[in-house]
């Protein structure tokens, strides 16, 4: 039986909860840098590391070069290592530990430093600041993380794969450094690869056969048909037969319009989708839909055209604007309630690629949305209707933000979770940097109003919510719940 198999070897990043390893470290061979939201604390943790390693300590000044310095334990905050090039540096030579209060989420934390700090960490630790401070919790986590490496510095990555019943194949690569990997998706027979992106995202792919840039604007307003129009006459004008293909480098617009001009050109030629952004490597670019807006609606032409294979390059998200990065992981906050759990424990890597995972586990079981697919609409009908009340000033993802603390609380309105797993969306929510409200200025009843035109089923408004049987579709037919439920999200 065609399945889809996930290999989950890889969370060996989740620190949190596990005894603590009696083999000592030895010593680390390159330097050791604690990250907290607190300099004081991350100084405490750094000296600590120092001390029961037998390393000096180091400075913050010493990140912009390693080369002189043995290994150090160093004090770090998200502000010393905001510069991209010196992170990657500070990411490829040293071992970043990233300590993290248990509480995080019980506050909005600042998205600048844990955009920063999420690129950045090669571990989270989570300690509990009740008892002594958690320092020796922390210390303890960092030791371990580094006794856990892989290899020295490796970078992890993670490979899956999405079978579908007829034998169609979808290869899901995440990590750093992954675009190396896209000649062994270049089919033989190929002569010339369509390399569709946008200026300013700083990707270059290298596919091992001529290759020529075709560039889109940017923005949501570059998803029309005269532009996959253009796109094909350049493909023709360029020689692109049957036997070539596209390659998509960017976020949701470029592969919504690279894959759709790969749908369509010569009624559909091989697609590789290099997800640039974090909502497309989570989403946009797996599962094979793409397509275009008209004047009369969003994404109302397009086809489903699934990618041969989907390489979500962790790299790129350094160069990801903040907003971006935080409304991303509004996307992502909802695989938590989809089977993800704990993914905010997770590094990025391994946070991606089980994102990733669960979108594919989904698609694979109805790739055409006549079902269970729906499930990832999570939170996604009051964003919908925040997204057209507030005519798209709110990210998509800040929006599915606040909506999924809509729909926690609908659920546990209609009885269907109790209040301490609406206090779970909360946490998750704003541990992502993220707001739960409702911003000021929006009409309340336009919003219930929306929701019936998102969603119109015979038997009330069909919602996705969370319950006993885990997250599902839901028909909701009582306007008071569901305009009352929303004055619990402002
Ligand atoms: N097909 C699907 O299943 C699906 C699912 C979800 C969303 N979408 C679509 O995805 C689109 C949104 O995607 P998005 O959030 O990725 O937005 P986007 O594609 O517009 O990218 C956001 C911005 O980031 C820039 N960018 C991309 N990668 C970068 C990088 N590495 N460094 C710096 N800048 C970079 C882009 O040029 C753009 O300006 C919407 O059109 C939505 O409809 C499609
Ligand atoms: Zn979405």
């Amino acid at each position: 039986m065609p399945g889809f198999a996930y290999e989950p070897a890889m969370f060996k990043q989740v620190m949190s909860g596990r005894a603590v390893s009696k083999d000592p470290v030895g010593t680390p061979d390159s330097p050791v840098v604690v990250v907290a939201a607190d300099p004081y604390y991350a100084q405490n943790v750094a000296d600590e590391v120092a001390h029961r390693l037998g390393i000096p300590t180091g400075n913050a000044s010493t990140l912009t070069d390693f080369s002189a310095a043995g290994p150090s334990s160093i004090a770090a905050s998200a502000g010393d290592l905001a510069d991209v090039a010196l992170r990657r540096r500070v990411r490829r030579s040293a071992h970043v530990a990233w300590v993290r209060s248990a509480r995080h989420g019980n506050q909005r934390e600042e998205a600048e430093s844990l955009a920063v700090l999420s690129t950045a960490a090669d571990a989270i630790i989570e300690f509990d600041p009740s008892d002594d401070g958690g320092v020796s919790e922390s210390v303890d986590g960092v030791l371990r993380s580094l006794a856990d490496k892989p290899g020295a510095l490796s970078p992890l990555v993670d490979e899956q794969q999405m079978v579908f019943g007829d034998g169609r194949r979808t290869d899901i690569v995440v990590g750093h450094g992954v675009i190396d990997r896209l000649k062994d998706f270049v089919h033989s027979g190929c002569r010339k690869v369509a390399i569709v992106t946008q200026a300013g995202i700083d990707v270059t792919v290298d596919c091992g056969v001529e290759q020529r840039v075709f560039e889109v604007p940017p923005g949501e307003s570059a998803k029309r048909l005269d532009v996959v129009g253009d796109l094909a006459s350049r493909f023709a004008q360029w020689g692109m037969t049957r036997a070539d293909m596209v390659v998509a480098v960017g976020g949701g617009v470029v592969t919504d319009l690279g894959g759709f001009a790969a749908a369509s050109y010569h009624r559909g030629i091989p697609v590789v989708h290099v997800a640039t952004t974090l909502l497309g490597q989570i989403d946009a670019a797996i599962g094979g839909k793409c397509g275009v807006n008209l004047p009369e609606g969003k994404n109302l032409v397009g086809a489903f055209w699934q990618p041969r294979a989907v390489l979500c390059e962790i790299e790129a998200l350094d160069t990801l604007p903040t907003r971006e990065f935080t409304a991303g992981m509004g996307e992502l906050a909802k695989y938590h309630f989809l089977g993800g759990g704990h993914l905010d424990r997770l590094t990025l890597t391994p946070r991606v690629a089980r994102s990733a995972a669960i979108k594919a586990d989904v698609v694979t079981g109805d790739e055409r949305e006549v079902g269970r697919r729906a499930i990832l609409n999570y939170g996604h009908t009051l964003a919908h209707a925040l997204e057209t009340a507030g005519h798209y000033d709110l990210r998509h993802g800040e929006a599915v933000g606040i909506g999924l603390i809509y729909a926690a609380e609908l659920a546990h309105r209609l009885g269907r979770i109790n209040a301490e797993r609406v206090a779970e969306h909360r946490k998750v929510v704003r541990g992502y940097g993220l707001s739960t409200e409702i911003p000021d200025g929006y009409d309340l009843d336009l919003l219930v109003d929306l929701f019936a035109r998102d969603k119109k089923a015979l038997t009330g408004i069909t919602f996705v919510l969370d319950g006993p049987n885990g997250v599902e579709t839901v028909p909701v037919d009582d306007n008071t719940a569901l305009r009352e439920t929303l004055d619990a999200v402002i």
